[in-house]
């Protein structure tokens, strides 16, 4: 044995005895007489003494230790000094007086401590992610998500659920993003494709008979990442047979009560409230509503017809959207203060930002162009008063929700309204389809295997693929919960008629053979019995987020990686030889230099 106990365990019980720890030197005074080490394990910390008067040898050596050192030591406990307590840590009470020293391993001097490593920039931490992790406020992050995996397993084992592995060497799943494709040796110009979630595979499971799935599992998506994306992240992903979306939501409202009393001891209110899609996006902007705090979104339209204001009228007249957020008490802001908010509103796409002060009547540049009455309507709408800020957003839709969504976010932050706690929602009645202007054509909102609303599906079924207001008016049984702001999962119930499937893509205009090649498997799967069945997808690294108050979800993956989908520590991907393309039958354009034969191989 190295050690008798963790040195996050020694208490005041233990004063007197002799035990030995182990840990790395985290740190170190040098008092004189004394020589003070914080030793660090997983548990915690300890504090350990030397002291010529318990052996002036091993109070020699201890000159010698340097930082990140590992070193066992052996001693007796003894309680701190009166006053040199440290009443922030759980060992604070006791230290241990150290009669032997023996040291495991040496460190190298370190490119950053690793107690100023958070304010260390982050590409030195990503190389170095193993310096990283020993952080405790990282090693805690790591330690919960394990916590919260295993709360999740257990409970949908209580559950009745089955873990089922699905294949990674797979075909492309439709989620909306890139697929990572890697090459097949034995079948030149095939790939496999990196499943963006095993979607095709759990609802074949559900055709198998198994009833309820899940899996905790990695999907890979290569798409443009931001803090609460990585290309390879972890879903809690599960499949149940014979229900409706009221059993999966009681499930998953059971599931994040338990986890939030276990975690963080925060008795949820459930069931969470819903909220329709199109309410959603009308009063936030967006579907994954901060519900903290209000500050909700007005549409002004009717009123802004009743002025002359171009900008407002064209927005109108060409089928878009003119509204408007209330920032209180903001009728102060100079004019200097009030083009930074306009160019925080340009950088969102928007063309300019409209405003009118609440000051002494209404003042702006644009107060002109409307009566009085309606100036006073406005104002009740937004229920400004003396010393607020109207802001305006004339657009496409689109564009006036997105601003909006995100001018909201910044005034919640700016005007300190956004509460403490958890605010969770499930969005729902989302379209079904979405048209893409783009490419002429519709595209599933959630994806191509959820199912209309019973009372659209015979709609759907009669409708002509071309019929864009009918198409248009489809409601899908899907679904989404969101987190104060963040979307941590979505699914819906599924299609599990061939034949409405079979429209399905009709409709997104997959032609058969299209539909036979990419999902063949499925469609061949739902003619065989397959009951009627849905699920839900949540995302692990945002919810485990959320749950340790991290900022990103690169700070609850131990091994994240780069903003541009690059692991700083292992240097993946990496280029490889020419003798490794041609067994694959690939041939690249030349403008990158394969490493020489040889030099990248025995990497195991
Ligand atoms: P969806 O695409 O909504 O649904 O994914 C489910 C949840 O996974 C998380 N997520 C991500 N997290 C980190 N990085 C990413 N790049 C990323 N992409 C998604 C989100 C999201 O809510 N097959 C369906 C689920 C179903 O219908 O059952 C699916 O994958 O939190
Ligand atoms: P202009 O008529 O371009 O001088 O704009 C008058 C005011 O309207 C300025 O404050 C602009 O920022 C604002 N504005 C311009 N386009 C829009 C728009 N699409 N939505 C809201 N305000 C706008």
């Amino acid at each position: 044995m190295m050690r008798d106990r963790q040195c996050g365990t020694l208490r005041e019980e233990d004063i007197g005895s002799v035990l030995a720890v182990t840990g790395w030197v985290f740190r170190r005074r040098d008092h004189g007489g004394l020589i003070f080490i914080d030793l660090r394990d997983r548990s915690g910390i300890c504090q350990v003494v030397f002291s010529p008067e318990v052996s002036g040898e091993v109070h020699e050596n201890a000159h010698n230790l340097r930082a990140e050192y590992v070193i066992s030591v052996k001693g007796e406990i003894r309680r701190r000094p009166e006053g040199t307590e440290n009443r922030d840590i759980p060992t604070g009470l006791v230290e241990l007086y150290v009669k032997e020293l023996e040291v495991l391993n040496e460190s190298a001097p370190l490119p950053f401590t690793i107690e100023e490593a958070a304010e260390t920039g982050e590409t030195l931490r990503l190389k170095h992610k193993y310096l990283d992790l020993r952080r405790p406020e990282l090693q805690q992050n790591i330690i919960i998500r394990h916590r919260v995996a295993k709360l999740i397993r257990d409970y949908l084992d209580e559950h009745g659920f089955l873990e089922i592995e699905t294949p990674v060497l797979t075909k492309s799943t439709p989620e909306g993003a890139r697929d990572y494709l890697v090459p097949s040796r034995l079948h030149p110009g095939h790939f496999f494709a990196l499943p963006q979630s095993p979607q095709l595979f759990k609802q074949i499971l559900m055709v198998a008979g198994f009833e309820k799935y899940f899996q905790i599992v990695k999907c890979f998506r290569d798409e443009d990442l931001r803090a609460d994306r990585q290309p390879e992240f972890t879903q809690v992903d599960l499949e149940m047979s014979f229900v409706e979306k009221n059993h999966i939501f009681s499930l998953i409202e059971g599931l994040m009560e338990m986890l939030f009393r276990d975690v963080l001891d925060i008795d949820l209110n459930i069931p969470f409230q819903r909220l329709s899609f199109h309410d959603s996006m009308e009063r936030f902007g967006n579907d994954k509503p901060d519900l903290r705090f209000g500050l909700e979104l007005s549409d002004m339209a009717d009123l802004a017809e009743q002025g002359t204001f171009k900008v407002f009228l064209d927005a109108v007249q060409s089928g878009g959207k003119v509204k408007a957020l209330n920032g209180k008490g903001m009728a102060g802001l100079s004019r200097k203060e009030i083009d930074m908010l306009t160019e925080d509103a340009q950088s969102y796409g928007a063309q300019g930002l409209a405003w009118i002060k609440v000051k002494n009547g209404f003042d702006s540049p644009i107060a002109k162009f409307f009566p009085e009455e309606v100036l006073r309507q406005m104002a009740q709408r937004l229920r400004a008063e003396e010393g607020d800020l109207m802001l305006f957003i004339a657009d496409k839709p689109n564009v006036v929700y997105d601003v909006l969504s995100r001018m909201r976010l910044d005034l919640g932050q700016r005007l300190n309204l956004i509460k403490q706690g958890y605010a969770f929602a499930w969005i729902v009645d989302y379209p079904l389809l979405e048209w893409d202007d783009e490419e002429k054509r519709f595209q599933a909102m959630h994806h191509p295997f959820t199912a209309p609303i019973d009372a659209d599906r015979e709609k759907m079924l009669a409708g002509a693929a071309g019929d864009k207001t009918m198409l248009s008016s489809l409601k899908a049984q899907a679904y989404d919960i969101v987190l104060n702001g963040n979307e941590i999962g979505g699914g819906s119930i599924r299609i599990h008629k061939k034949t409405v499937q079979q429209k399905m893509f009709e409709i997104l205009n997959i032609s058969e053979k299209e539909a036979r090649m990419k999902f063949g498997f499925l469609l061949d799967a739902l003619q065989y019995g397959a009951p009627p069945h849905g699920g839900i997808a949540l995302g692990l690294d945002r919810l485990v987020m959320l749950l340790v108050g991290a900022q990103s979800i690169r700070d609850v993956i131990a091994f994240p990686k780069t903003q541009k989908a690059s692991c700083m520590m292992s240097g993946a991907p990496s280029l490889i030889t020419h003798g490794q393309l041609k067994e694959l039958h690939i041939k690249t354009d030349g403008n990158f230099d394969p490493p020489e034969e040889g030099s990248v191989q025995g990497q195991g």
